[in-house]
């Protein structure tokens, strides 16, 4: 190889640059001159020359570094004056790509089922109404007829803030704080449901959270009976889950209310025939519900004889019972694959 050669062969390279007319014509240049078997790569290869003295071999070295340097610089600099000129300068952009949509955002499936609840019983004449999650141990517990040594106001069963104004502060262990609220506020009739957040200290596993979400619901009217009560959530219940839901009702015992109930829906998964959702008992518990205790009622300053009832619903539960899902901590867990599924 001639050392000679090779400016003849960056002049031609040069001028093949110049005449090109589009980019790949410059392409075809830089594979001619600098591809894997380019003319100047080629000649590349006497640097494994043995018989190469160490100084001659860097001096050269450096002269093809020159040289392809020098090339390289005129292939992009004649390859940016052919590209399509974009909106940025220079840059290539195609303006007839499609373009990046926006990601559109959905409510979480508990935002969804809260909303499906609450659309059946504004259909049956509640109205929505809201109260704190940060609560008196006045509002949760105390005006509910939740006598001092009760369990649920223990530790294990209530998260207690401090406070400096007050000392009787915590997170609202359920919804029911909201009925005082509202009754002490209005007189009746009114039939109102209330959706919200609401925390216990209960260690986490497939069924248990420190928070989940509620719906309560508060009628308060001349001559409101349990046969209200239980139709307003039978017809609840088909609105919710199909007109084969079926619900029935346990004695049961809760301070706010007299007599008390637990309702049960009939398994949707087996038609109430026995299965492992159900615990092979064909029924699923989902609220607590009873006539609003004289107590309660006492407590807002309304007359005696006023009657009214009262049911809270676990929307977790319900949500995992509509959708199938078997661990409630795929709820706040945030994992977008999960909540995708929701739309
Ligand atoms: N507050 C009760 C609970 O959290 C549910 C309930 C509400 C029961 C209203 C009766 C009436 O378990």
């Amino acid at each position: 190889m001639l050392e000679e050669e090779l400016d003849p062969l960056l002049e031609a390279a040069v001028r093949a640059l110049s005449e090109a007319t589009d980019v790949a014509a410059v392409e075809a240049v830089r594979v001619r001159y600098l591809g894997r078997r380019g003319e100047l790569t080629e000649r590349f290869a006497v640097l494994q020359d043995p018989t190469l003295s160490a100084q001659e071999k860097a001096r050269l070295g450096k002269k093809f570094n020159a040289i392809k340097q020098s090339l390289e610089k005129s292939l992009s600099e004649r390859k940016a004056a052919l590209s399509p000129q974009g909106i940025s300068g220079g840059s290539v952009a195609d303006l007839t790509l499609p373009g990046h949509p926006p990601e559109v955002g959905r409510l979480h499936p508990i935002t969804q089922t809260i909303e499906r609840i609450l659309a059946i019983f504004r259909s049956l004449g509640f109205a929505v109404v809201l109260g704190p999650e940060v609560e008196t141990e006045y509002h949760n517990f105390d005006a509910l007829n939740i006598p001092a040594n009760h369990p649920s106001r223990e530790n294990f069963d209530t998260f207690y803030l401090e406070s400096e104004r007050e000392t009787d502060v915590l997170l609202r262990s359920h919804t029911s704080p909201v009925q005082i609220r509202f009754m002490k506020r209005h007189r009746p009739p009114f039939q109102i449901v209330v959706p919200g957040r609401v925390f216990r200290p209960d260690a986490t596993d497939a069924t248990h959270s420190f928070q989940f979400h509620q719906v309560e619901g508060l009628a308060v009217g001349p001559g409101v009976t349990f046969g209200d009560l239980k139709g307003v959530l039978a017809a609840w219940a088909k609105g919710m889950f199909g007109s084969s839901a079926r619900l029935r009702f346990r004695p049961h015992h809760f301070p706010f209310t007299e007599p008390s109930a637990e309702g049960d829906l009939s398994c949707i998964f087996c038609g109430a025939k026995g299965c492992r959702v159900c615990g092979q008992k064909g029924w699923l518990e989902i609220l607590g519900c009873g006539m609003v205790h004289p107590e309660v009622f006492k407590a807002v300053d309304y007359l005696p004889g006023t009657v009214g009832f009262a049911f809270g619903m676990g929307v977790e539960r319900i949500a995992m019972l509509l959708h199938g899902i078997e661990d409630i901590r795929l709820f706040f867990e945030n994992d977008i694959r999960f909540l995708r599924q929701f739309p």
